[in-house]
């Protein structure tokens, strides 16, 4: 150490071993479009984890139902907009059928569902759902703004240096019980804007949401389809993440050993009402409090409300380091 700070030459040739060090590049290993995305993917039928007002559809119902369009080169996953539901909201979710540990996931998108009192739309991975949250959970959450959240265990912390992220951190322990903050918060971080969201956004084509999970931590990146670096826009064999600049949230820093408490994720794509998330900022929220009695009621009774509540995949994309 004396060594060091006696030869500031020294320390320029670590800094740049440490540029060298720290790899970004990615390799494609798995590119999921159109009906490949479907052959990678399992409908979940079974009940909603987080206590949703909605009914999960199967391959075959979504598709005669009309809530599942697939193209060569897109999917859509909508919602029931059009009968009351007393039993639930029908709609789909999308679980991964490989399961992933660490590597940089690619969403792109034509659109997303609408911000709308009730709908808790959500793109994330989590560890086995027995287990949970033991092996973790990293969440994209799109409404009403983008929350981003990792719900783990106890003993992982994240950074409070706002350097990290574009947006707000607004919790920095991931324990799901932990002292202090709201059941069940996790670790979060708000989105700076509103406007790469929901309507803006479709209105502007969609766009990606990029996470990078490795071993330090967690990134993640969104752009408008304006906005996207010219790397990803070309979708090809490789990216370098060096280049993105400061993402919306970086979940590093902290006290948090992410390869013990991130295990074995699976990816899920899938629209849920009401329920741990959107059912319990109903009450808050003066706007949906005015529609309805309760979130499960207005979500029952007014269909032509979830009309713009689908996703239109473009891609998945997995590349591994
Ligand atoms: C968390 O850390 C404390 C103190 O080091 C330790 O006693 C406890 O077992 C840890 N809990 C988990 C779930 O790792
Ligand atoms: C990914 O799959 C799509 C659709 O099959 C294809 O058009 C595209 O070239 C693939 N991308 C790469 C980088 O292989």
């Amino acid at each position: 150490m004396l060594f060091l700070h006696s030869l500031p030459t020294f320390f320029l040739y670590l800094s740049f071993l440490d540029i060298f060090c720290v790899d970004a590049t990615y390799t494609l290993v798995d590119n999921f479009s159109g009906p490949s995305l479907l052959t990678g993917f399992n409908f979940r039928t079974a009940a909603d984890p987080t206590h949703g007002f909605v009914r999960y559809l199967s391959q075959s119902s979504a598709q005669s139902q009309g809530l599942l369009t697939v193209s060569s080169t897109t999917v859509k996953l909508g919602v029931d907009s059009t009968n009351k539901a007393p039993n639930g909201r029908a709609s789909i979710r999308l679980e991964s059928k490989k399961l992933y540990n660490r590597g940089l996931f690619m969403l792109d998108l034509t659109h997303m569902p609408a911000s709308t009192c009730g709908t808790w739309p959500s793109f994330w991975t989590w560890g086995a759902e027995r287990d949970w949250p033991l092996n973790g959970e990293i969440g994209i959450h799109t409404t009403p703004r983008n929350a981003m959240s990792l719900h783990t265990s106890p003993n992982c912390t994240i950074s409070s240096t706002p350097s990290t992220s574009l947006g707000r951190i607004v919790t920095t322990n991931c324990d799901i019980n932990a002292a202090g903050q709201t059941s069940n918060a996790g670790c979060g971080i708000e989105s700076p804007s509103t406007s790469s969201l929901g309507t803006p956004f479709n209105a502007g084509g969609g766009g990606v949401y990029a996470m990078e999970w490795t071993t330090s931590g967690i990134k993640i990146w969104q752009w408008a389809r304006a906005d996207v670096p010219d790397g990803v826009r070309a979708g090809g064999a490789s990216l370098d993440t060096s280049m993105w600049g400061t993402p919306q949230a970086g979940f590093l820093g902290g006290d948090c050993d992410f390869d013990r408490h991130f295990l074995n994720h699976q990816i899920v794509i899938d629209t849920t009402f009401c329920g741990d998330w959107a059912g319990a900022l109903w009450g808050a929220n003066a706007e949906c409090t005015a529609k309805a009695a309760s979130c499960n009621d207005y979500v029952a009774n007014n269909p032509s409300a979830f009309a713009e509540s689908y996703w239109t995949i473009n891609s998945l994309k997995v590349y591994k380091q």
